[in-house]
């Protein structure tokens, strides 16, 4: 049971920017009550983060793992909070807590709703990292794949999905398609490396060259990509599959064309060039059109947070008080309403406050800020909340569903890397909830 003289916080997600949160509360002496949505911890550092990287995924899950049993760490899994979700975030807001801290990340897919988005072969990146991470219940969803793919953006992901496309669908042809230029490609060396060895690399320094005279005139050095490009090679994994991949810039997605029974076919692109806008160099279109044939089209474009979660949401993220009270470092981490009210103990870290940018470094620091910023908060309350920890069990217990508490989810865990021995695999994953929940005995 919580101390009166302790304060009491919910954290709402449980990946790395709600658990480095809860770890910074927790060394100062505050009661942390983590909802998460699934079962396990980790978020996209389990379900987002490329399979292949085990030394990686596995290094942060036991940190995680610390992180979970430290004392005064309390852990509801399986919880979902949004709009009929198992608790409303307002309902959360009434249960007594004395802050409350979002981070639910912001793992739904942006949309451009272009003609042609609902026929059968378009993706979502979103979707398809799940797929293949094993998150439920895109894990048990069939994703049907052809054998020339366009992937729309250019960041790490869409190196990601590449390279699932490469090793293990094993497809023709990849094309990826930047609306900027090469100088604005956003994936790094590192994860170019991966698939680098299935790049056509005539066809993309061609490409870069054809961009070279606009990239003068805008001060850029065309050098610079295909340097780049040609160390990724250098350091290539080697080759796996036949698939080769391509890359192509300064195209924008105006329509996906489809045939009569509704399956992919090709994509439209408008021709684009760019326009220095004060800091920002901005794709503009020339009307001149072009088509790529396509039989399987994945947007990979970044994400943005939950749009029923409870909250306004603004530039994909939610509404942060342009006035804060605890700013860190000239960052507000306090929620405000649409038209700018401060929404009095709710906070907000990680992606969910910045949506889809960096990596789990930059979450961490974030987290950390975000921290500073509730105990600063928690400081200037005259007393802390009367609610304990038994009166949140109470409310959680009442919730028709099983909820995964920290020991169910240590069982799990062991259960999980025991399978993978047996199986002599790096790792295994539960395909559905329900099967995680019958291995930890919460249902038969
Ligand atoms: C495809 C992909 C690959 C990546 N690869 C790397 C990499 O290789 N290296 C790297 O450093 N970074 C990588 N990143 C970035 C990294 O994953 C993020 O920086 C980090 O996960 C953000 O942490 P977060 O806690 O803010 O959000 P998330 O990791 O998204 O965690 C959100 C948590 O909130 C929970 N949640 C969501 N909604 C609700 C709700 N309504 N109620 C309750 N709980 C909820 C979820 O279950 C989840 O546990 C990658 C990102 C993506 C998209
Ligand atoms: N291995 C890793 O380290 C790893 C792996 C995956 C993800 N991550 C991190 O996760 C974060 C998100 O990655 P991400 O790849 O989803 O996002 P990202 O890096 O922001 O890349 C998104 C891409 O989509 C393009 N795009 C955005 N809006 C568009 C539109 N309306 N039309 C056409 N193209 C559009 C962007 O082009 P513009 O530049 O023109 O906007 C960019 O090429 C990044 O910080 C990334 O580094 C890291």
């Amino acid at each position: 049971m919580n101390q009166p003289s302790k304060p009491l916080v919910a954290i709402i997600g449980a990946g790395p920017s709600g658990l480095y949160a809860a770890q910074q509360l927790a060394r100062k002496n505050v009661d942390v009550v983590i909802f998460n949505r699934d079962i396990k911890i980790g978020g996209l550092a389990e379900y987002g983060i490329y399979p292949e990287k085990h030394k990686m995924r596995r290094g942060l899950i036991t940190q995680f793992q610390d992180i979970l049993n430290m004392d005064g760490v309390t852990y509801y899994g399986n919880v979902l909070i949004r709009e009929n979700g198992d608790l409303t975030f307002k309902e959360l807001m009434s249960l007594g807590f004395d802050a409350v801290v979002v981070a639910t990340g912001a793992q739904w897919n942006r949309w451009l709703f272009l003609p042609g988005e609902k026929l059968d072969g378009v993706y979502y990146a979103q979707d398809v990292v799940y797929h293949y991470n094993g998150l439920p219940p895109y894990s048990a969803m069939d994703f049907p794949i052809g054998e020339k793919v366009v992937i729309i953006g250019m960041g790490n992901v869409s190196m990601d999905l590449a390279h699932f496309l490469t090793h293990e669908r094993k497809v023709q042809e990849i094309t990826a398609v930047a609306r900027r230029g090469p100088g604005e490609i956003k994936f790094t060396q590192q994860e170019l490396e991966a698939i680098a060895a299935h790049l056509n690399f005539p066809i993309v320094k061609e490409e870069i060259e054809s961009a070279a005279h606009l990239m003068e005139s805008l001060g850029q050095d065309p050098e610079e990509p295909i340097k780049m490009i040609e160390s990724a090679i250098a350091k290539s994994a080697p080759r796996v599959s036949e698939t080769h991949f391509t890359l192509r810039f300064l195209l924008s997605p105006v329509e996906i064309l489809g045939d009569e029974e509704g399956k992919v076919t090709g994509i439209k692109f408008e021709k684009n060039t760019l326009v220095q806008k004060e800091d920002y160099l901005s794709a503009e279109g020339l009307k001149e059109f072009e088509i790529l044939e396509a039989d399987t089209v994945m947007f990979s474009i970044g994400n943005r947070v939950d749009g029923k979660f409870g909250l306004p949401v603004k530039n994909y993220s939610y509404c942060k008080n342009p006035n804060p009270r605890f700013p860190i470092k000239d960052t507000s981490y306090e929620i405000c309403t649409e038209t700018g009210e401060p929404i009095e103990k709710a906070f907000v870290v990680g992606w969910a406050r910045k949506a889809s940018v960096g990596l789990v470094g930059l979450a961490r620091k974030d987290s950390v800020q975000g921290a500073r910023a509730v105990l600063q908060y928690l400081d200037t309350l005259p007393a802390f909340t009367t609610t304990t920890l038994q009166d949140i069990d109470r409310r959680i217990s009442q919730i028709e569903k099983p909820i995964v508490r920290k020991d169910d989810l240590s069982k799990l865990i062991q259960i999980e890397n025991e399978k993978a021995q047996e199986l002599g695999v790096e790792e295994y994953k539960y395909k559905s909830n329900q099967e995680m929940l019958k291995a930890i005995g919460l249902i038969s």
